[in-house]
């Protein structure tokens, strides 16, 4: 497969996540491993968000986020790609009983956010990879320049990407096979480039210094970054074996992730890598 004009990736990651439905709403929570990306995220979204505000969580899915926030008293707005997954969204939000908190549930993509004016939001978040799904570059910083544009002034913005690097330990420990696939395996070793196909939807993978490279200049100032997954980035086994049996030694881990998360080498190897930035 390659990339050409014809080649329509958003379709194919709209095809992915139809297919996915509520298998993406439990994603985060699935297991410990998993509540790790959740967690961590909501743990530096409560550091640096306003204590009130309105927040637009875009290519937010099927909500997890939005229903969080909402439960926490702020007003949010969700967008994304997929309608399966804000189907799911509406469902889970009338659930947990925040309706009046969530503003508006909208289709859409993360690098046209025209229906909303500059400055309208006390803080954006994308986050869970939505950025990755756009394969094309100039795409991507669109994106990120509506992602900014629709922030405040001294809004915080939180953007979180797949990374490419724990792409690559993947592959070594869980699908050797598909290291045969050479042109495959070297296009996203060398590009971060993945055009789908064998088992996930089209992506882009970041390395950290490519992220934040694509933040730089662009009227904001860069808080942290963050590994989601940090040091037990692909140790899934390991880290739900400490949750079930260890819940002392748990306790001492997630106190060393917080410690460790912001290492160049945590971030370098997880496969969630969070920005956060502020707006100037
Ligand atoms: C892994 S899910 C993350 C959902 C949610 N943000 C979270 O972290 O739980 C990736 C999401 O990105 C959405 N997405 C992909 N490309 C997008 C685009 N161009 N614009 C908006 N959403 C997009 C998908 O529909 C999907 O809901």
């Amino acid at each position: 497969m390659c990339m050409n004009k014809d080649f329509n990736y958003k379709e194919l990651v709209k095809k992915y996540y139809t297919e996915l439905g509520i298998g993406e709403w439990k994603r985060l929570v699935k297991d410990p491993y998993h509540r790790l990306e959740f967690d961590t995220t909501m743990y530096f979204l409560k550091r640096y968000l306003p204590k009130m505000g309105l927040i637009l969580d875009a290519g937010g899915g099927p909500g997890r986020y939005t229903i969080e926030l909402a439960k926490l008293g702020y007003d949010v707005v969700l967008l994304d790609l997929t309608p399966k997954l804000l189907e799911i969204a509406k469902r889970q939000i009338r659930r947990a009983g925040v309706k009046h908190r969530v503003k508006q549930i909208l289709e859409g993509s993360i690098d046209d956010l025209s229906m909303f004016s500059d400055e309208m939001f006390d803080a954006v978040l994308c986050l869970g990879g939505a950025l990755s799904h756009i394969l094309s570059k100039a795409s991507r910083e669109r994106a990120i320049s509506e992602i900014i544009r629709v922030a405040k002034r001294e809004a915080p913005i939180f953007v979180s990407v797949i990374g490419r690097l724990a792409v690559l330990i993947s592959e070594l420990v869980n699908f050797p096979q598909e290291i045969e696939i050479e042109d495959v395996f070297r296009r996203v070793r060398d590009t971060g480039d993945y055009y789908g196909g064998y088992g996930f939807a089209p992506c882009h993978f970041y390395l950290p210094e490519e992220l934040e490279k694509s933040f730089r200049g662009k009227g904001v100032e860069i808080l942290e970054i963050v590994g989601l997954e940090g040091l037990a980035t692909l140790h899934r086994k390991e880290l739900n074996r400490l949750h079930k049996k260890y819940p002392k030694a748990w306790r001492i881990w997630w106190e060393t992730h917080l410690r460790t998360c912001t290492h160049p080498g945590a971030i370098g190897i997880s496969e969630h890598i969070l920005i956060i930035c502020k707006k100037l």
